[in-house]
């Protein structure tokens, strides 16, 4: 378990459309959000491996072609 200091907004910031506008995300050891956050130094934690995409697509997460709506086969985590 991390040192709970990273919240989902850290990397799903407003101020870059719901993502970091990052090229890799940083998670721990590190401060500011979205695209001013930093590691800290000393720092041994490497990137993330992935580019933080925008969470506003997870509101069509269970839509169907036929314009249902139904999330609950389609859980996310
Ligand atoms: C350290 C940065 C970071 C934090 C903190 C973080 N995310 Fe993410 N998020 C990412 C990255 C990077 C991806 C892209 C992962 C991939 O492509 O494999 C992502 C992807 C997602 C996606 C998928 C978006 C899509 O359309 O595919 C959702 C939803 C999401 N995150 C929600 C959350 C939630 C909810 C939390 C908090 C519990 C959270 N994230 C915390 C970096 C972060």
């Amino acid at each position: 378990m991390g040192p709970r200091e990273v919240s989902c907004a850290t990397c799903h910031h407003l101020s870059a459309g719901y993502a970091d506008g990052l090229d890799l995300s940083i998670s721990v050891n590190s401060r500011g959000r979205a695209s001013t956050r930093r590691f800290l130094a000393p720092n041994a934690i490497p990137f993330t491996q992935r580019t933080c995409t925008t969470v506003l697509n997870a509101a069509y997460n269970g839509m169907t072609s036929d314009a249902n709506y139904t999330p609950s086969p389609a859980p996310m985590f």
